[in-house]
């Protein structure tokens, strides 16, 4: 499919992409370099502290201090020469998968000299990106299994105590009323908008930015979304996941509900990424960490618990725990699938790291499509599924979506929860791009998270 405009890219100073390549990427690289410092220092100290008994260990950790070593050394080499506008390298052979779609890409650019850091196409750079970073890891014999952005994702995580606690409590109240919910379709209604709206804004990780939205703007967004999903009986819901943490949170609680409250689901599937991506995205193993997690209040050391919270969110978990033995949640690969995919079992997951924009996925990953389009319902979360839903495409924003999903449209019935972190915006009234934009307060729109 072809788009009848170009896509984002940092020729142009003043859109987000810019501010990512120069500033963004940048700050991202260096705390990888720091995080690898880190851990060789450790290592080292430990090497260091092992007597000559146990010289198999010491030359084990002094190869993993080694490799630590080369890995930054290409971190930096990196950073240099993103900072130069230099032409983006191959990918080196790591025998992972999309290694092949990269390079083909890049040599593509090549051709129109478009394969440097400040003119290539941004949705494929930044891609690419976390694709290339992920070979300096892959192709090493020690640092294979290992995620950069683990230590982060997990901090970030035990902050949001207070917002779990309270999600919990919420849950814990509907339990009690079930029957009522059920047997009262506009109150279940009304209790949909609002989990849509919990999910939505855990993307934003700012509940208090729930307050920016009028009653029109939840009316709007929620009507079509309910009268497809009441006319289902026990389907299947899926979720393209975004980031872990607390916008994994509120998936499950948005999984939890329409499965526990709603006639209409019976079952979820989780789509998680394969390789460390966008910093924050959802690995297998961040899901099943996010159940351990919360399963240990000693987690949230700094949320003001009650002894009926941590009850709430242990009953809460024991359910979600028991939905994944039973399959009524599941991973769209193996639980344990290790970092980079292992080949044939993470197969099913290697679309979504990709740098191709989701119109042509019909081609591209005709078995994914096929199954997808067994769902009830593909929600689609975070800003950069959102990109590449609509192509980083420079539509103007009052394109309806439909238009932006090229041929996707109608492959499947799906739903984006998205908020603004990139410039491409479609399916906005004209007059209300028009206003957003002439408005100092709110010139920023497209990528505010508001
Ligand atoms: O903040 C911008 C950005 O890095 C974009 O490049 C990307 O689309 C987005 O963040 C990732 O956000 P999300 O986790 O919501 O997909
Ligand atoms: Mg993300």
């Amino acid at each position: 499919f072809s788009a009848p405009y170009p896509p984002y890219d940092p020729l142009d100073k003043s859109g987000f992409s810019y501010d990512t390549v120069i500033r963004r990427w940048p700050i991202i690289i260096t705390s990888i370099i720091d995080e690898l410092h880190n851990a060789c220092h450790f290592l080292v100290l430990e090497s260091q502290a092992l007597d000559d008994s146990a010289s198999d260990k010491k030359a084990l950790l002094d190869e993993k201090v080694k490799e630590g070593n080369e890995v930054v050394a290409k971190i930096s080499k990196l950073k240099y020469e993103m900072a130069r506008d230099r032409v983006m390298d191959e990918i080196e052979d790591d025998g992972e998968g999309n290694r092949d779609v990269y390079n083909q890409e890049l040599a593509k650019l090549g051709e129109d000299n478009r394969n440097t850091w400040f003119t290539a196409p941004w949705l494929f750079a930044e891609c690419y990106l976390y694709r290339l970073l992920r070979s300096y890891f892959a192709v090493t014999k020690q640092w294979n299994n290992y995620d950069p952005f683990h230590s982060s994702k997990l901090k970030t995580f035990k902050q949001s105590g207070a917002s779990i606690y309270k999600i919990a409590t919420t849950i814990h109240d509907l339990e009690k009323r079930k029957g009522e919910l059920i047997a009262n379709p506009s109150k279940l209604q009304i209790l949909f908008t609002e989990m849509v709206q919990m999910c939505l804004w855990g993307n934003a990780t700012d509940l208090s930015l729930l307050t920016h939205m009028t009653e029109e703007d939840i009316k709007n967004l929620q009507t079509t979304v309910w009268e497809h999903l009441k006319g289902l009986k026990n389907a299947r819901v899926d979720f393209v996941l975004d980031n872990a943490g607390f916008e994994l949170f509120t998936d499950l609680v948005f999984a939890d509900f329409l499965v526990t409250y709603t006639p209409h689901v019976s079952s979820v599937v989780f789509h998680p990424k394969l390789i460390p991506w966008f910093v924050s995205d959802v690995l297998p193993v961040d899901f099943t960490e996010t159940l351990s997690v919360l399963s240990d209040p000693s987690n949230f050391p700094e949320a003001d618990s009650s002894p009926e919270s941590l009850e709430h969110l242990k009953s809460m978990v024991n359910r979600w725990k028991s939905y994944v033995e039973t399959g009524v949640f599941k991973l769209s690969v193996p639980l344990d699938t290790p970092l980079g995919g292992g080949g044939e079992k993470g197969k099913k997951a290697n679309f979504w790291t990709t740098p191709y924009p989701y119109w042509d996925m019909e081609t591209l990953d005709p078995e994914l499509v096929k199954y997808l389009k067994e769902s009830g319902l593909v929600i689609f979360k975070g800003d950069l599924n959102y990109r590449k839903l609509t192509g980083d495409i420079k539509w103007p924003a009052w394109t309806p979506f439909d238009e932006a999903l090229g041929p996707l449209a109608g492959a499947f019935p799906l739903l984006s929860l998205r908020t603004n972190k990139a410039d491409v915006a479609v399916g906005v009234p004209k007059d209300v791009v028009e206003k957003l934009d002439a408005d100092e307060e709110s010139e920023k729109w497209r990528v505010d998270g508001r």
